[in-house]
C-alpha cells in the first residue's frame, strides 16, 4: 500500500448525539474523506454526506436498532448478534466504523466468515451502539474474539470488560476455550489483563480446601474451564500477577496482599456485569 493512502483521512464523524475524531485510517470512499464531517446513521451505520442528506436518511430508515437478533437484555444493556453473510452491507459499515479506531488490523472486506455481536444502550429513542465484538465462524487458532471496540465517548466505564465478559459467556455455552485474536493493541491487552485477573482472582478467592486446615487445591486446568479463558492465558496472568511459586518440587499459587488489594478495588469499580441467565443463544453447526 502507498504510506499516503494509510495516513488519518477523516477528520470528524457525527453518530447519534456524539462527535468523534477518528484515530486512524479507514478506507471510506475517497469523496467522503474530502468532507469536514462525516454523517452516520447510528442505527444501520450507512455513512452519508451531509447533514440534509442525513435528514432524508432519518426520515427514511426505520431502524432503531442494530439488524439480526437480539440474544441478550438486562436493564438497558442489549447484544445483537449478526451474520457477517446475512447482514453484509451493516457489516462492511460497522468495519469501516471500527477501522477508525484500530490502528493494527487488516480490514476484511469479506465479512461473511465473522459473527458480529453489537452491545446497545436502550432509551426510548432505540438501542444506541456503544461497542461490539467480531468473532470467526470458525477458528482454527481457538480465537473467540477477532476485533472488539468500544466507541471512544463510551471508553472507560467498564463496557470493554462488558464485551470481553460477554464473549467468554459464550465461550462456556460452546464448552470451549478461547483467547482474542493476536496481536492485540495496548488498550485492548490493559483491559484483557484486567478482565483475566479478576475471573482469575474471583476463583481463587473462593476456593474451598477439602478437609479443614488444609491448602485449597486447583489445576490451571480447572481454572481454564470454568471460565473458558485458554490456559496460555491463565498461566500468564497467574505469572504477571506474581503469583507463582516454585516450592517443594511443584508449582503453588500464593496470593499476595498486593494483589488482593488490587483485586478489591477493581471488583468494587465493576459495577455492571453479564447476567448468564439473560443470554439465549445457542451455537450454530
Ligand atoms: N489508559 C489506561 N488504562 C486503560 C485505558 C487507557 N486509555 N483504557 C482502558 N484502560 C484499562 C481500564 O483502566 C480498565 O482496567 P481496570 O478496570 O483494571 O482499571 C481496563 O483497561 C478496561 O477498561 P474498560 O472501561 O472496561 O474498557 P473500554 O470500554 O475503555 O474498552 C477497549 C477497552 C480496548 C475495547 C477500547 O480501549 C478500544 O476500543 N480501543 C480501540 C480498539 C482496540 O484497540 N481494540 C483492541 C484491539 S485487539
Ligand atoms: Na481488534
Amino acid at each position: 500500500d502507498d504510506i499516503v493512502t494509510r495516513m488519518k483521512n477523516i477528520e470528524l464523524i457525527e453518530i447519534g448525539r456524539h462527535q468523534i475524531k477518528p484515530w486512524y485510517f479507514s478506507p471510506y470512499p475517497q469523496e467522503m474523506t474530502t468532507l469536514p464531517v462525516i454523517y452516520i446513521c447510528e442505527f444501520c451505520l450507512k455513512y452519508i454526506k451531509s447533514p440534509k442528506c442525513l435528514e432524508r436518511h432519518l426520515a427514511k430508515c426505520q431502524a432503531n436498532h442494530p439488524p439480526g437478533n437480539e440474544i441478550y437484555r438486562k436493564n438497558n444493556i442489549s447484544f445483537f448478534e449478526i451474520d457477517g453473510r446475512k447482514n453484509k452491507t451493516y457489516a462492511q459499515n460497522l468495519c469501516l466504523l471500527a477501522k477508525l479506531f484500530l490502528d493494527h488490523k487488516t480490514l476484511y472486506y469479506d465479512t461473511d466468515p465473522f459473527l458480529f455481536y453489537i452491545m446497545c444502550e436502550i432509551d426510548d429513542m432505540g438501542y444506541h451502539i456503544v461497542g461490539y465484538f467480531s468473532k470467526e465462524k470458525e477458528s482454527t487458532e481457538d480465537y473467540n474474539v477477532a476485533c472488539i471496540l468500544t466507541l471512544p465517548p463510551f471508553q472507560r466505564k467498564g463496557y470493554g470488560k462488558l464485551l470481553i465478559e460477554f464473549s467468554y459467556e459464550l465461550s462456556k455455552i460452546e464448552g470451549r476455550t478461547g483467547s482474542p485474536e493476536k496481536p492485540l493493541s495496548d488498550l485492548g491487552l490493559l483491559s484483557y489483563r484486567s478482565y483475566w485477573s479478576q475471573t482469575i482472582m474471583e476463583i481463587l478467592l473462593n476456593l474451598k480446601p477439602s478437609e479443614p486446615g488444609e491448602h485449597p487445591m486447583i489445576t490451571t486446568n480447572d481454572i481454564s474451564e470454568m471460565t473458558s479463558i485458554k490456559k496460555d492465558d491463565v498461566i500468564s496472568t497467574l505469572q504477571h500477577l506474581n503469583l507463582i511459586n516454585y516450592y517443594k518440587g511443584q508449582y503453588i499459587v500464593t496470593i499476595t496482599n498486593e494483589a488482593l488489594e488490587a483485586h478489591t478495588k477493581a471488583a468494587k469499580k465493576r459495577t455492571i456485569r453479564i447476567d448468564p441467565k439473560c443470554l439465549h443463544w445457542q451455537p450454530k453447526d
